[in-house]
């Protein structure tokens, strides 16, 4: 059977708002025969909790078991930040990264030329700006143990581990290696080196894995220099590979520096199904407001065709159809500046992208 399954997770927040035109876009890819899909939809989250009483129901699981790739827009929100740990909105989306293997998270920092008058820095920093952060996504200090808050003689503790094995550090190299040679063959890994010996053993496994790739360059870097170079000269940098807690944090400054957080998409593989997801997360401050920006959803469904089914051509297709909306000058909120022509919001610039596509396909 060649027909292709995906599982659809909205989530909270402004997550269902920056889904709006997915469906259309599925839709029409499917009706005018470019692709064999299906998809189904789960819950997850915030709004999981709230109808079945935990973030991530088996229901979700079992559908994820049964489809070829997932693509999730955020959680998370005020309302449950109270909640305990494995309550949590964010506790689901671990659950589910972890359920899925997906252990190497590519979050591609690509600068629109349209926008290089969007970023918070020079245009000059940033032009031609392409960075790939791969972050590792289902080890560390996220799951790391133990963890909890103890009481020990009337004094709470919170504690939280941070460990990898050699096999994790080795295998998220080698997804760094192998998408470096695809690019300009330059990893920089980035630890803490220089104060934790997990940090020690992942310059070390970095050291050894590259003997693997004696095309590609390899460099270390300490994550805070890493932090500050990322905004002096962030054009120095291909392939950056690091943990999952440094790798959060700067993403989130990368995705910046192509002018805004809800720009950035991202791909997690490694298991066997993919999961796709916007970096940003559920934006509370803005949710409900028709203003948050669509494209970094958009775009992780480009990645979706790309590395889960393999459809470079759609990835492109959904790629371009972005680029031309930017070119026309119709901008979000977040992305407005030089070269903007209209405000928009979310449904609009979403159908934007949307009647841009069917264009692009036709030609
Ligand atoms: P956030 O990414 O939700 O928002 C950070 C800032 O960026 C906010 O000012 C927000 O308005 C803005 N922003 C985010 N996405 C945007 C978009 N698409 N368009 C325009 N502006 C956008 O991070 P936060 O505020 O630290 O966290 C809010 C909630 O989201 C928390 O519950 C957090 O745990 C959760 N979260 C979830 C994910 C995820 O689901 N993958 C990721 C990050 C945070
Ligand atoms: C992200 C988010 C998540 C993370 C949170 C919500 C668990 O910040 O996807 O970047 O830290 O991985
Ligand atoms: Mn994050």
């Amino acid at each position: 059977k060649n027909t292709k399954k995906i599982l659809l997770l909205p989530g909270d927040g402004i997550g269902p708002e920056v889904f709006g035109p997915v469906r259309d876009i599925l839709e029409h890819l499917v009706t005018s025969g470019h692709v064999r899909l299906e998809w189904e939809e789960g819950l997850i989250g915030g709004i999981a909790t709230d109808r079945t009483g935990l973030p991530l129901p088996p229901d979700t699981i079992e559908k994820a078991d049964r489809c070829d790739a997932v693509l999730l827009g955020a959680v998370g929100g005020p309302k449950y930040d109270a909640l305990p740990y494995e309550k949590r909105p964010e506790r689901a989306l671990l659950g589910i990264r972890e359920h899925l293997g997906a252990f190497a998270n590519l979050r591609p920092a690509r600068l629109f030329p349209e926008l290089a008058g969007s970023s918070t820095l020079k245009p000059e920093i940033i032009s031609d700006l392409d960075l790939m952060v791969v972050r590792e996504l289902t080890g560390g200090i996220y799951f790391g143990k133990p963890r909890g808050i103890v009481t020990d003689q009337g004094v709470r503790r919170g504690i939280n581990t941070e460990t990898y094995t050699e096999p994790e550090i080795a295998r998220i190299m080698r997804v760094a290696f192998d998408l470096a040679r695809t690019r300009r063959k330059k990893v920089t890994s980035v630890d803490k080196a220089n104060v934790l010996e997990s940090s020690v053993l992942w310059r070390e496994v970095a050291v050894s894995v590259h003997k693997e790739y004696p095309d590609v360059e390899l460099s270390h870097m300490y994550v805070d220099n890493a932090a500050m170079q990322l905004v002096r000269n962030p054009k120095q940098f291909d392939v950056l590979v690091t943990g999952n807690l440094f790798g959060d944090i700067l993403s989130d400054e990368a995705a910046q520096l192509t002018g805004s957080i809800g720009m950035l998409a991202s791909a997690s593989i490694g298991g066997k199904t993919g999961l796709y997801e916007p970096i940003h997360g559920s934006a509370p401050d803005i949710a409900g407001k028709d203003i948050a920006n669509p494209l970094a959803m958009i775009l992780s469904l480009a990645l979706l065709f790309r590395y889960s089914l393999q459809r470079e051509d759609l990835a492109g297709v959904l790629e371009q159809s972005v680029q031309n909306v930017l070119k026309e000058g119709y901008r979000t909120t977040d992305i407005q500046g030089a070269g903007t022509k209209k405000i928009v919001g979310t449904r609009e610039m979403g159908s934007l992208v949307f009647h841009e596509l069917k264009k692009v396909l036709e030609n």
